[in-house]
């Protein structure tokens, strides 16, 4: 039973972040100028209507791209992403082609990109894509959003259980994306298993994971066993916006653990995250953390 939908939480503190850090991954990726494969094993619908009833329900965009959006003072990772929103934010004209995006232009923030729309903007078209969506609904909406797309494809299976036949590819170069729901506990043994299995049959792809700060073991441990599955090193970002509510519940921010990340990445982050802790706080303590294990 999937009863979690992401277009609830669309453009949130934790997608900012996830999707900031996707952004500069992809980007050097790119920048060696030789084929891979972007592997999301929880795609979601691809793209979010944050003017509609299920974004609206708490807003949550409010206090994540929201803060950013329209500022003037953007360090150059975030605003890096922030222009990949506002580029899915372009509607085309009457002759089909985009608007171009003149400098200090803003258009209106009614969209938000999923993971695998922002991967698409930063990818060549050539390079091939694999989506994992259990959700049927959600599987149908990514499926019309790269419909016709010959590199793309859409699977409407477990992204667990699904990772193993994927990797590794050819050609030997591949980033995944794992950002499970955590709608059940189990899901905090899968990504250990699951990532355990795929670096052991390609140690060289780069691995990303998301998981929230949420007041349970399973989360509170997980970056220390994850550390056990990187031994060509790993990167530990984390985000802290918010407290708990008063039952002690709540998401107070998110990471992402890094298997294999790119070596620029660290110093690019330590310069980006006190303005984005400054931008998304919510309270006195908002705060992040960087540790890394270099290769
Ligand atoms: C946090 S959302 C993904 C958001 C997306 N990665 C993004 O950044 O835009 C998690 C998604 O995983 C899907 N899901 C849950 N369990 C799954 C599974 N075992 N395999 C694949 N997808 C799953 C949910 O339906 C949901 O759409």
């Amino acid at each position: 039973m999937l009863a979690y939908r992401h277009a609830f939480h669309a453009g949130n503190h934790a997608d900012v972040l996830k999707h900031m850090v996707l952004t500069q991954v992809l980007r050097y990726m790119v920048d060696k100028d030789k084929p891979f494969r972007y592997i999301d094993t929880h795609a979601g619908a691809g793209g979010y209507l944050l003017k509609g009833a299920q974004a609206q329900k708490k807003a949550e965009y409010r206090e994540g791209i929201n803060q950013l959006w329209s500022r003037p003072d953007l360090p150059p990772l975030t605003a890096d992403y922030v222009k990949l929103v506002q580029q899915f934010n372009l509607q085309p004209g009457e002759d089909g082609q985009l608007p171009v995006l003149e400098k200090g232009m803003t258009p209106p923030l009614a969209l938000y990109p999923g993971s695998p729309s922002i991967a698409r903007m930063i990818m060549p078209r050539s390079d091939q894509m694999r989506l994992f969506e259990l959700h049927p609904t959600d599987a149908r909406t990514l499926a019309a959003h790269f419909g016709g797309s010959r590199s793309v494809q859409v699977i409407n299976e477990d992204g667990f259980g699904g990772l193993k036949g994927q990797v590794p590819p050819t050609p030997r170069r591949a980033v995944v994306l794992m950002d499970p729901s955590y709608e059940l506990v189990a899901d905090y043994g899968k990504v250990i298993a699951t990532l355990r299995e795929a670096v052991e049959r390609f140690a060289e792809g780069v691995y990303m994971l998301w998981y929230p700060q949420v007041s349970r073991i399973e989360a509170a441990n997980l970056p220390k066993r994850l550390m056990a599955l990187a031994p060509k090193g790993w990167l530990h970002v984390r985000l802290t916006v918010s407290q708990p509510d008063e039952r002690g519940f709540g998401l107070t921010g998110s990471g992402m653990f890094i298997i294999n990340p790119p070596y620029t990445l660290h110093q690019q982050l330590a310069a980006e995250m006190p303005y984005l802790v400054d931008a998304l706080a919510q309270f006195d303590g908002a705060s992040y953390l960087i540790e890394e294990q270099p290769a």
